[in-house]
């Protein structure tokens, strides 16, 4: 197996590290368009692999998609990050244009790949490469779900002094502030959240969540990447190990939760086709309010892709 990571700045170089030290594929090409940079960081993983004990591969390539050809999955992570007091929407402009002429490369060299984008605005990043490579829907998907579930997790688990293992949660819609957190799916050792937490907390915790990036971005003056990278690198390992994990995933909408034309995150089994199920929760109607909410934001999103793009 072959994946493709483009970007080798914090979260591409990140993702291709467990990419390789779980042996998730026998070669990871990395790709950057600074000069010797992924050339440099595919050989420094290469050289931890006699530290780590691992096989895979690692190949590093400015700017030349040749060595990508074939891949199996390719991960787009290329863009600019967000800077203190920037929103995700603030970078689209420049990004909408990375995100365009790589995943034209990537097409090219890659017809039958899966891709998943990184790159924010996460949900119109995702809209941005799926028109671009007229990809089925199922094969083109944005990674988000998994991160903000993750931190939602995380702080669950420190609130409650459990290991992060036993917490099963689900968040959906946009990756942003309007993102759609889910108590009444969550579940730690199989015991509803709502039992060991008070409402007050629990309510804290989904806020802490909706702002996690950001919480990250002050801290350390740019936004997040080991949670980030690993979390691309598990979608990629559902998909090229064909493990048909539940994950919510950034996809095209068309229909499923009665909306239309929409990039929004929603469960989904990934396996080798990539998206092989969409799973429609019964949402009550708070919850569908707040995907209503989150899906409002996207399309105005989208529409300023639009006009970018026109
Ligand atoms: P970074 O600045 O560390 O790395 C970005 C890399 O992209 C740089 O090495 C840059 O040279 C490269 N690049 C720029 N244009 C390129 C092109 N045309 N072709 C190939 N490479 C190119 O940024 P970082 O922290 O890795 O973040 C990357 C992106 O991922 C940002 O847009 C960030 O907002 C987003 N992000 C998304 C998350 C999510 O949950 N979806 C989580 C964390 C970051
Ligand atoms: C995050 O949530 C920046 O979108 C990125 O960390």
């Amino acid at each position: 197996m072959k994946i493709t990571v483009v970007g080798a700045g914090n979260v591409g170089a990140t993702c291709a590290d467990v990419l390789a030290y779980r042996e998730i594929a026998n070669e990871v090409v990395l790709v950057d368009i600074k000069e010797g940079v992924a050339e440099g960081k595919s050989l420094d993983i290469w050289q931890k692999s006699p530290i780590n004990l691992y096989d895979t591969r690692t190949i590093g390539s400015t700017n030349d998609y040749t060595k990508t050809a074939n891949s199996d999955v390719v991960v787009i992570t290329s863009g600019l990050p967000r800077k203190p007091g920037m929103t995700r929407d603030d970078l689209i402009q420049t990004n909408a244009g990375i995100v365009k002429s790589v995943t034209e490369s990537v097409v090219k060299y890659s017809p039958n790949a899966v891709i998943i984008i990184v790159s924010n605005p996460l949900d119109v990043m995702t809209y941005q490469a799926h028109i671009t490579s007229k990809f089925p829907r199922t094969k083109i998907m944005g990674m988000a779900g998994i991160l903000d579930t993750a931190r939602y997790k995380a702080f669950l688990a420190e609130e409650l002094n459990v290991s992060p293992k036993d917490i099963q949660a689900v968040l959906m819609g946009g990756h942003g502030d309007t993102m759609v957190p889910l108590p009444r799916y969550t579940t730690v050792g199989g015991i509803p959240v709502t039992e060991m937490i008070s409402a007050e907390k629990l309510d804290a915790i989904i806020e802490r969540t909706k702002f996690g990036g950001g919480e990250l971005v002050k801290l350390m003056g740019t936004s997040a990447w080991y949670a980030p990278g690993a979390a691309a690198a598990q979608m990629a390992e559902a998909i090229v190990k064909d493990q048909k994990r539940v994950f919510p995933v950034c996809v095209k909408l068309d229909g499923e939760y009665g909306i239309d034309d929409c990039y929004l995150g929603v469960p989904v089994i990934l396996g080798k086709n990539g998206i092989e199920k969409f799973i429609e929760l019964d949402l009550n109607a708070d919850e569908m309010e707040l995907l209503q909410t989150s899906r409002k934001h996207v399309k105005e999103v989208m529409e300023v892709l639009d006009r970018l793009n026109a």
